[in-house]
């Protein structure tokens, strides 16, 4: 037996069903918000991600999934959308298109990090890319549209925290502050942050190491170093997100792991048992990332969403999908009429089962109740020569002879008990 490799997992039919459900709620959503959507490759020239995530981030230095291609390519398979989302704008002209530029994809991303729960080494994401637009409204409308899309799925107990990291010009004071203050703390940080220190002092922020973490509390506050114009939009934004009704929640520290970010920041957290991996969704704003990337100036904000933290919340009940009936027949002629019904039915979308190897009627039953089907539909002699059918509740045992054209209706009575 050769077993699937650590990190990565099999996306099994009940998931399948779910996350099939969460990425047409999506569609429909980022659609009618103007959004437009871009299928992109999941290997890029690594320099890409380089460029874009930062040289000093956990994601370059240490996850990224990358080969030396036969022509001598370094290329690399996808930590993340945004930069392939960046790099597809500019090389397919998209920014000559009078359109907005709005775009959304999904798709697998690879990041080797030590596994654990909802964190994998293949995950899938789901986000959006807004090109064009500096406005605090802008902003706005994205983080809305997150917060609409968590609604919709109906994720309960999610908060969308906000911060802002500043742009090019009040940033590196800041850093200045933050890494005097880790400096003079330096015995206390955990190893990985001490050698971070020098080259990514906000990463230290993000540390999940207990005395890391008390540290942090009296560390330097990002929005207390902020340009007038980053403090200005940062301020803006919160208005306009209380004008779209979105509940938000200050983080002062929340920083993010890739380096393109300015201005606006923003994660959806739940607080529903998804331990330390509780981001379902995160995002911000990259006034700079275009041009870093294509030498194109055009700002930038999006989100992506880890549709297997969503999963992870959502699925939450043990059962399995069940079939909507199963076909129980009594010889011959029952048999054909039993097809007849079967492909009707199905047709109109219901889920459908019978039983292939056209055993007696107790076995037939026996695995109507295996598959816990909801309804059996039980075609006897008597009913070929009426024309009618039972159908059997299988929750409650309740039996009636219906005509076959009314199985339909029986079939979307609210099945309870
Ligand atoms: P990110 O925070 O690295 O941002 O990832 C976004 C989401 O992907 C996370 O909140 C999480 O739900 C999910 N995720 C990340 N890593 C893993 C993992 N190893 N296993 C499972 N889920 C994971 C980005 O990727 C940015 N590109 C988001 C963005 C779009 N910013 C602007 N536009």
């Amino acid at each position: 037996m050769i077993n699937i490799v650590k990190g990565f997992k099999d996306i099994l039919p009940k998931e399948a069903a779910i996350r099939g459900d969460i990425l047409l709620k999506a569609k429909r959503i980022f659609e009618s918000n103007g959004f437009n959507e871009i299928i992109l490759p999941i290997l890029e020239k690594t320099e890409l991600f380089t460029r874009s995530i930062g040289e000093a981030t956990d994601i370059v230095q240490k996850e990224m999934y990358t080969f030396t291609d036969k022509n001598g390519d370094s290329l690399s398979l996808r930590p993340e959308g945004t930069a392939s989302v960046v790099r597809a704008f500019v090389e397919n002209n998209l920014f000559n298109k009078s359109t907005p530029h709005k775009y959304y994809y999904s798709g697998p991303m690879f990041r080797r990090e030590r596994p654990q729960k909802g964190r994998l080494r293949q995950f899938y994401q789901l986000g959006l890319e807004f090109f064009g637009e500096d406005s605090p409204l802008a902003d706005a409308h994205i983080i809305y549209i997150l917060h609409k899309f968590l609604s919709e799925i109906n994720l309960q107990n999610v908060v969308i925290e906000i911060n802002s990291v500043g742009c090019e010009f009040c940033r590196p004071k800041y850093e200045e502050e933050l890494t005097k203050y880790y400096t003079k703390n330096i015995d206390n940080l955990c190893e990985d942050c001490s050698s971070r220190l020098s080259k990514n002092p906000l990463r230290l922020l993000d540390c999940k190491n207990e005395t890391c973490s008390q540290l942090k509390t009296d560390a330097p506050v990002i929005v207390e170093y902020l340009c007038s114009e980053c403090l200005e939009h940062h301020n803006r934004l919160k208005d306009f997100l209380k004008i779209f009704n979105v509940n938000f929640r200050e983080n002062k520290f929340m920083v993010r792991g890739l380096d393109y970010y300015t201005k606006t920041v923003f994660e959806a957290v739940s607080s529903d048992g998804l331990g330390s991996q509780n981001a379902v969704g995160a995002g911000g704003r990259y006034n700079n990332l275009v041009e870093q990337i294509t030498g194109k100036k055009f700002h930038g904000i999006g989100f992506a969403l880890g549709v297997e933290r969503l999963v992870l919340l959502l699925n939450q009940d043990e059962s399995e999908i069940a079939p909507d009936f199963f076909i129980v027949t009594l010889g011959e002629s029952s048999l054909n009429i039993g097809i007849k019904i079967y492909l009707e039915l199905t047709q109109k979308g219901f889920r459908g089962e019978f039983d292939y190897q056209l055993k007696g009627f107790k076995h037939q039953l026996k695995k109507a109740d295996k598959y816990k089907s909801k309804f059996c539909i039980i075609i006897g002699e008597n009913e070929v020569k009426s024309n009618k059918v039972i159908v059997k509740n299988m929750l409650t045992g309740v039996q009636q002879e219906i005509a076959a054209e009314n199985i339909e209706g029986v079939l979307n009575e609210p099945y309870k008990l």
